[in-house]
């Protein structure tokens, strides 16, 4: 089979494209035929970084395609069906940069017949960390379903980026309010796009007023991708019983915080990193993630405020490039060109 690998750390340069067996699924594991592997910031990151131990590594852990083959213990019927695979790089060399990947059965998820492969491999850590930003606050049900959210207000910051935009489309299903934060108008036209009620720029407004005129008791939870950049503001909004999940270290690596004005509100500021959600969390979401997919609740495109990428294989460099140089949307990469 065609696919990507890298035997070293460092730029997009040491990715290559190589030929390699089929990978067999060993007891518990499915193989999937790939149609689409995404791209995320995590996945240029640990290629900068992280060992990709010997014999080679395949980057990049969302995709969607067609089982081809299972392992021992898992049901022979799921042959031909349609998933989603998350995080299939994770702890191991077979990532979706490939035409084959293999999984444990849990990592790949029945789509339905009319979801496509695009909006399939755009799900993983994008949706997942979503869904676990929205359902970590103490005030809030720990799983999303439509009416959820209903009375409850969100706080999504960055409502343009790939996880911003899950966030938003996850919390409009479950019939939350939507506000959410951009730099420009062409994010805000993105952010409403996916469903934001509220779109507030933050370069031009005062964030703090704008949402207060909106939710005056202060918000539920905060889906914050900057918190170093805005915890400040984010304390004087968080409503009672609220949390901050801070899932990224865009803008700063360090946070702080007001704790007396932090205590009023019992407010959580919750750490999240979606591969090490907790078990029951993780298979929560997946859940709610794939219910909110089969409503027809998630769509990727312009039209839903995500606008898509596309990059043959041999071209998985630029993708990972395009990633890391901030591009707006969503960045995939078609594994059969
Ligand atoms: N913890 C986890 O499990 C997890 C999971 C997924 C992603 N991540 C991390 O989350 C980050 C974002 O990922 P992504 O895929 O969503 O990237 P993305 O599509 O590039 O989105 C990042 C967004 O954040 C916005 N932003 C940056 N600074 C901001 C600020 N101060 N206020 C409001 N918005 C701000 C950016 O827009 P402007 O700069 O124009 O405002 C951009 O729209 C990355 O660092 C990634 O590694 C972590």
């Amino acid at each position: 089979m065609r696919a990507i690998s890298y035997s070293r750390p460092g730029g997009p340069d040491v990715l290559d494209l190589v030929d390699r067996p089929v990978p067999e699924p060993g007891p518990g594991e499915v193989r999937v035929r790939l149609a689409f592997s995404g791209v995320n910031p995590t996945d240029w990151k640990s290629r900068s970084t992280a060992d990709p131990g010997s014999g080679g590594k395949t980057p990049n852990q969302d995709g969607a395609g067609t089982v081809d083959a299972v392992g021992a213990g898992v049901e022979p019927a799921l042959v031909g069906e349609r998933v989603w695979v998350w995080e299939a790089a994770y702890q191991r060399a077979f990532g979706t940069a490939a035409e084959y990947t293999v999984v444990p059965a849990r990592q790949a998820v029945l789509l339905g017949p009319d979801v496509s492969f695009e909006l399939g491999a755009a799900l993983g850590i994008p949706f997942l960390t979503a869904h676990r930003c929205l359902t970590v606050a103490e005030s809030l049900p720990d799983r999303l379903s439509p009416g959820s959210l209903t009375g409850r207000t969100v706080l999504v910051q960055g409502g343009a980026g790939a996880v911003g935009n899950a966030a938003i489309q996850l919390a409009r299903w479950a019939d939350a309010t939507v506000i959410t934060t951009v730099s420009s108008p062409r994010k805000a036209q993105l952010a409403a796009a996916a469903g934001a009620f509220h779109v507030i720029d933050y370069r031009q407004q005062d964030v703090v007023a704008e949402i207060r005129k909106i939710a005056p008791h202060g918000v539920d939870t905060i889906v914050e991708v900057s918190a170093a950049v805005n915890a400040g503001a984010d304390a004087q909004v968080i409503g009672m019983h609220g949390a901050v999940a801070m899932y990224a270290d865009d803008g700063g690596a360090e946070v702080t915080v007001p704790v007396r004005l932090q205590m009023g509100p019992n407010a959580r500021w919750q750490f999240v990193l979606v591969y090490t959600e907790p078990a029951r969390a993780k298979a929560l979401a997946v859940e709610d993630v794939n219910a909110a997919v089969l409503d027809g609740a998630v769509r990727v495109g312009e039209d839903a405020g995500l606008p898509l990428h596309v990059f043959p294989l041999a071209e998985t460099a630029q993708a990972h490039s395009a990633v890391q140089d901030g591009a707006v949307g969503k960045v995939l990469i078609d594994v059969t060109q």
